[in-house]
């Protein structure tokens, strides 16, 4: 049915109404529901609208649509879309957090919640999972992505687009992802957002496409186009991109979105006028239009003068008409726009428990010297920093869907924890000393706290909340908006004024926990020698400041690791575990003494290493390592090789452990990192309980893409290393034969 239904429609279509599909304005502003977009009732009555988006509420949503169903022609549903990031009204952690709890079961979890509150409130697709690896913390966006690693990100990805479109899109409370950016946008040059991508296919294909395509085979519904160029051709007009590798290799049947004026923003690139970019884009696989309205305006004419075929047109219409078929739309345009379900199915008390897990376990314990951490409950805290009270910042960046007054702060949980009397709050400083930053930092109408006091009187009220208390709980790090879209830095600093205050702390001799806030991973080396904890919490979301007490005070044992590798500063970026041996490598003694050797790959100012690397966590218990085997020296063609190793928590409490298994191709045809992960487990151990855990590998887990972009297993030594991050060196070899 759905084909002959779709057939019929096509066939019934002005070729003003095809291409009207193919178009998807904003419907105005999100925040305030305000529309700006006066003549949107009018286009849909013609017929020219396909979808929108910025438009929350089925109030809203359910008028718009009536004008589809009632006034246009055809009666075709529209296709209502929002950026559904992290969570809708109940917020989990930026993408960045949640990819640290290396939790598949949770990360799907918090995607099947945002469909479930998201779909209740009138929205049908979402403009998630961002799948783009990073290796570079400069760039904002890191913060939405899942890390630096593809084997982890398309864990993830997969995760994401199973939680939120669920078993059927036909079931109401589904709804459809769009994996994003395709391609390569976290590859910017110098970190800086929308700029210029140059990267061999070799890297891509092995390093970056992934998650992606690990998105298609999950059957992803949509795809968007990133804005960046590849190979000289922005991704938007990019047929080798869009085509040949996304349709023809990977056999993707969705649809293809740009990003916000995506084919408009080709002229900048310098690839032509409006008319020329948009047939560039279409040609290319482009099937839908967002904001621009360069298809609306002008394909007509290209397909008049032969400069578009008719057959791309229709096959892209006939994408967007089977996806609104696959969501049911056909059947019942109204069916997300039930008042019921708004009502009772969004920002629930049971969504919020388990955003309050879910990001209790994406916290990563960076330091805890002398066991600082976890707090008692009989102790007096000094809690400072603004953002223990900026409430509006806890949810992190693309929270467009969070009601603001919601957000728990670390103050507002610590207080109910311990009783008012207990926790002695200043705010110490404000969150820098530049206003130029602070107001770029508190953009959306997310102003941080601030006190326009002199710096010594708030230092000297942070000392003395100090002097009356046991230990000083430091809120400290980046606004919301710090990271982000357009939100790239050149420096991974902490704000100085907040550096300053942690070293007039040092003067009240107590011991220090810092809770990091930030969407990247930022170079606190200082911050590492002056503080005797740190518990990195990113932007833990609505239920951030009750996550936080659950893991300062033990009540959960903190378990995540990074996904994302820490620099020294901002000189070693990009830094990253799976890098290349290079010809000269330093060797790895000198490496971990952090010597320098002259005429080898390294700095003459800064250690090779990191100051925590990818897969790194701590945890209040411990755990060691032992008994790496293998259930065979040697593994051939269609046989598998099974890896066990023993796990013991050998400290004092309970807890979980994510354990990695990475690989090392000794030889190959072309040059192979020097570690891959390809395998991890997070498991439960019992204070002092032992667990003898299994990895098969076979040898499609060694393939890998060659010179002639071949997926390729290739015959020689291999390396397994099993560990607690990927630092680990405990190692066994292996031989693939032929
Ligand atoms: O989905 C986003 C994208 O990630 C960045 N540009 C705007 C889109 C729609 O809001």
């Amino acid at each position: 049915p759905k084909d002959i239904l779709v057939n019929e429609l096509i066939a019934k279509m002005t070729l003003e109404e095809k291409i009207g599909q193919l178009n998807l304005p904003s419907a105005g502003e999100f925040t305030t529901g305000q529309a700006t977009n006066s003549d949107i009732g009018e286009k849909i009555e013609k017929g020219l609208v396909g979808g929108l988006f910025n438009i929350k509420s089925v109030a809203r949503i359910r008028d718009v649509q009536k004008v589809a169903i009632e006034k246009s022609r055809l009666k075709i549903p529209l296709i209502f879309g929002m950026d559904v990031i992290h969570g809708y009204e109940t917020t989990f952690p930026i993408p960045l957090g949640l990819s640290c709890s290396w939790d598949m079961d949770n990360i799907k979890r918090s995607a099947q919640i945002a469909a479930k509150e998201a779909s209740a409130d009138g929205i049908n697709w979402t403009f998630s999972p961002m799948v783009d690896i990073s290796r570079d913390p400069r760039w904002g966006r890191v913060s939405e992505g899942s890390g630096e690693d593809a084997y982890l990100g398309s864990q993830i990805s997969k995760a994401m687009v199973q939680g939120y479109q669920g078993a059927s899109l036909m079931d109401n409370n589904t709804i459809m992802a769009c994996v994003k950016h395709f391609a390569l946008y976290g590859a910017p040059e110098a970190g800086r957002d929308y700029n210029t991508v140059d990267m061999s296919r070799i890297r891509m294909y092995n390093e970056y496409f992934p998650p992606y395509k690990a998105a298609v085979e999950a059957g992803v519904g949509s795809v968007m186009a990133s804005f960046n160029e590849i190979d000289g051709i922005p991704a938007t007009g990019n047929k080798w991109l869009m085509t040949d590798v996304l349709r023809n290799q990977w056999k993707f049947n969705g649809f293809v979105v740009t990003d916000y004026t995506g084919i408009n923003e080709m002229i900048a690139h310098g690839m032509g006028d409006l008319q020329a970019v948009s047939a560039l884009a279409m040609n290319a696989g482009i099937d839908m239009d967002m904001v621009g309205e360069g298809f609306l305006t002008t394909l007509k004419k290209s397909i008049e003068e032969g400069k578009v075929p008719i057959d791309q047109l229709d096959a892209a219409v006939k994408r967007i008409l089977e996806a609104k078929y696959d969501l049911g739309l056909f059947h019942d345009p109204y069916k997300y726009c039930d008042v019921k379900r708004a009502k009772t199915e969004i920002f629930t008390k049971e969504n919020r428990q388990i955003a309050q897990n879910i990001a209790a376990e994406s916290f990563v314990l960076l330091k805890n010297s002398n066991s600082v951490l976890p707090l008692q409950t009989n102790q007096k805290v000094a809690l400072v920093g603004p953002l223990a009270i900026a409430q509006k910042h806890m949810p992190g960046t693309w929270s467009v869907a969070t009601n603001f007054d919601t957000p728990i702060t670390l103050k507002t949980a610590l207080e109910a924890k311990l009783g008012k009397a207990n926790v002695n709050y200043a705010m110490g400083c404000n969150f820098d000393y530049d206003d130029a930053f602070v107001e770029k930092a508190g953009f959306f109408g997310k102003p941080l706290p601030s006190d326009n006091r002199a710096k010594e009187v708030l230092w000297a009220e942070a000392l003395e909340a100090a002097k009356r208390s046991d230990v000083i709980v430091f809120a400290i790090g980046e606004g919301a908006e710090l990271s982000g879209e357009s939100s790239s830095r050149t420096n991974l600093l902490i704000p100085q004024a907040q550096k300053d205050l942690l070293k007039e702390l040092k003067k009240a001799n107590k011991p220090i926990v810092l809770v990091l806030f930030n969407g990247r991973p930022l170079a606190i080396t200082e911050e590492n020698e002056l503080a005797d904890a740190i518990l990195d919490v990113w932007f833990p979301g609505t239920e951030a400041g009750p996550a936080i007490t659950d893991v300062l005070y033990g009540t959960v044992n903190p378990s995540g690791k990074l996904s994302m590798t820490f620099p020294r500063n901002v000189g070693q970026v990009p830094i990253f575990y799976s890098h290349k041996n290079t010809g000269r490598p330093l060797s790895l003694e000198k490496t971990q003494k952090g010597e320098f050797e002259k005429f080898r790959s390294n700095y003459l100012d800064v250690p090779n290493t990191p100051l925590f690397p990818f897969g790194y966590g701590l945890s209040y218990t411990t755990f060691e390592y032992s008994n790496l085997k293998l259930s065979s020296n040697t593994l051939s063609k269609g046989e598998k090789i099974t890896v066990s190793v023993e796990v013991k928590n050998t400290g004092n409490y309970d807890g979980k452990e994510v354990v990695q298994l990475y690989i090392r191709d000794l030889v190959g045809s072309v040059t192979r990192p020097v570690k891959e992960l390809k395998a991890f487990r997070k498991v439960t151990l019992k204070k002092g309980e032992t667990q003898t855990l299994q990895f098969d590998l076979t040898e499609e887990d060694l393939k890998f893409y060659n010179s002639n972009l071949d997926f390729v297993a290739e015959p020689g030594t291999f390396e397994v290393f099993v560990g607690t991050n990927s630092d680990t060196q405990m190692k066994l070899k292996f031989e693939l034969v032929k």
